[in-house]
């Protein structure tokens, strides 16, 4: 009986056990794990975030290349390469993804760049069409291939990052649009991953532009006291780069191409340059280039054809930039519109009575702003003159005459 009676109670100690240990995995499995790996893994909603983000981006990317496909007569696949939705990407590429711009998505266009048509056909020649034509240019074997890296360089505000845009936009190429704080993670350990992503999902995506807007803040000379990681991330970088002039298992160099812009060339790492055969000076505009962006800029702005001389304003732009003459365009055209809409108050009439097209075409002396107390662009134009022109004279017209000086063509 004492027997039976002991060997109940094992039993009945085994079934506690048992079930003691079954509830222990139940627990540790559905709340404990998911707790201790993002404990472990604190990105693990970030990287979840990035997976979904990125892969909402190349879908659309995916559409965009499909229609390119129906749209052209295009049959070899392998011009296209790969098949978006055939991508299979890790975390890391899955970051760099919602880089990736769609060439539909940026709406400037090159015929929206004013005066810099030289700079444009030759960066269709060197970039777009051995990236995008590579049969055309592969029987001249790699001197004829697209360089693997660009740069752009020039004084603020001229067009750098706009001439950028329009190229991903022209070439229909995958656009990797790379911002620092992509590349410089929480976790140094994860930077190196990065960069080897940038170029892994360019490799999937080709062809392909990877942009380094302000290459000189990403890629710039070394300086003492840097974190040391981040200068692995360059050695990194660059031997990645390089890389891409040697030829795949197909025999043709991969279709990628670094395009760099910035304001300041000489703040770059001598070994990055080397890297950027190809370099293109933005300049300051000339006159002939001013008159061009103010076409573009007014566009269809309404102007006073008696009162307004886009030559005299193309003239005495000398030494801005187009982002300068875009901003003194903004000023002068918001002058006959805030004269209008005083005039109207003081009339009595009421703000519905509005009527946009009795609103006074633009005149050149808006730019002056006589009679908005604007005065940028006169500030500007001394500002820009005091170098080059000691004392400007005076004309028939009133105005200062000023005339073409050689500071424009300076490039910094
Ligand atoms: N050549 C140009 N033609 C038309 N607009 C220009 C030109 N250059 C500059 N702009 C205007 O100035 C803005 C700033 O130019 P951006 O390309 O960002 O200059 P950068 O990158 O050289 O500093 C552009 O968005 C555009 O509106
Ligand atoms: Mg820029």
């Amino acid at each position: 009986m004492a027997e039976r009676k002991r060997m109940f109670d094992y039993a009945m100690d085994f079934v506690m056990l048992a079930s003691v240990a079954a509830t222990s995995y139940i627990l540790v499995r559905n709340y404990i794990t998911p707790y201790i790996s993002t404990l472990v893994d604190p990105d693990r909603e970030k990287h979840e975030q990035a997976r979904i983000k990125a892969k909402a981006n190349l879908q659309r990317l995916r559409r965009s290349k499909t229609s390119e496909i129906t749209a052209g007569d295009n049959s070899d696949s392998s011009r296209q390469g790969p098949r978006v939705e055939e991508l299979v990407l890790n975390e890391y590429e899955n970051m760099v993804a919602l880089e990736v711009v769609a060439p539909e998505d940026i709406p400037v266009g090159f015929d929206a760049i004013g005066g810099l048509e030289d700079i444009i056909e030759e960066l269709k020649e060197s970039i777009i069409y051995p990236l995008t034509m590579p049969h055309l240019y592969s029987h001249g074997g790699p001197l004829l291939s697209a360089p693997s890296g660009v740069l752009l360089y020039g004084p603020p505000g001229c067009g750098k990052t706009m001439l950028a845009k329009a190229v991903a936009h022209e070439s229909g190429a995958s656009f990797i649009n790379l911002h620092i704080s992509t590349l410089t993670e929480k976790w140094y350990g994860d930077s190196n991953k990065l960069v080897r992503a940038v170029f892994s999902l360019a490799q999937k995506l080709q062809p392909a532009i990877i942009f380094i807007d302000e290459i000189d803040a990403v890629l710039g000379t070394r300086r003492s006291g840097e974190h040391e990681a981040s200068g692995m991330v360059k050695a990194e970088f660059m031997t990645l780069w390089d890389g891409l002039t040697s030829t795949s298992a197909s025999g043709q160099p991969a279709r990628i191409v670094v395009l760099g812009a910035t304001n300041r060339i000489n703040d770059i790492d001598e070994a990055i340059l080397r890297r950027m055969p190809k370099k293109f000076a933005v300049p300051l505009p000339d006159k002939e280039q001013r008159r061009r962006i103010l076409q573009l800029v007014l566009g269809d702005t309404k102007t006073d054809p008696e009162h307004f001389d886009m030559e005299y304003v193309a003239k005495v732009t000398a030494g801005m930039s187009g982002s300068d003459i875009k901003e003194a365009c903004r000023d002068a055209a918001m002058i006959p519109m805030r004269e209008y809409i005083r005039e109207h108050r003081a009339s009595g009439a009421g703000m519905t009575s509005v009527d946009p097209s009795r609103v006074r075409g633009l005149q050149t002396e808006d730019f002056f702003g006589r009679k908005g107390g604007n005065q940028s662009l006169a500030q500007d134009i001394r500002k820009s003159q005091s170098a080059a022109k000691p004392r400007p004279k005076s004309s028939s017209s009133g105005y200062e005459t000023v005339e073409e000086e050689p500071l424009a063509e300076v490039v910094d």
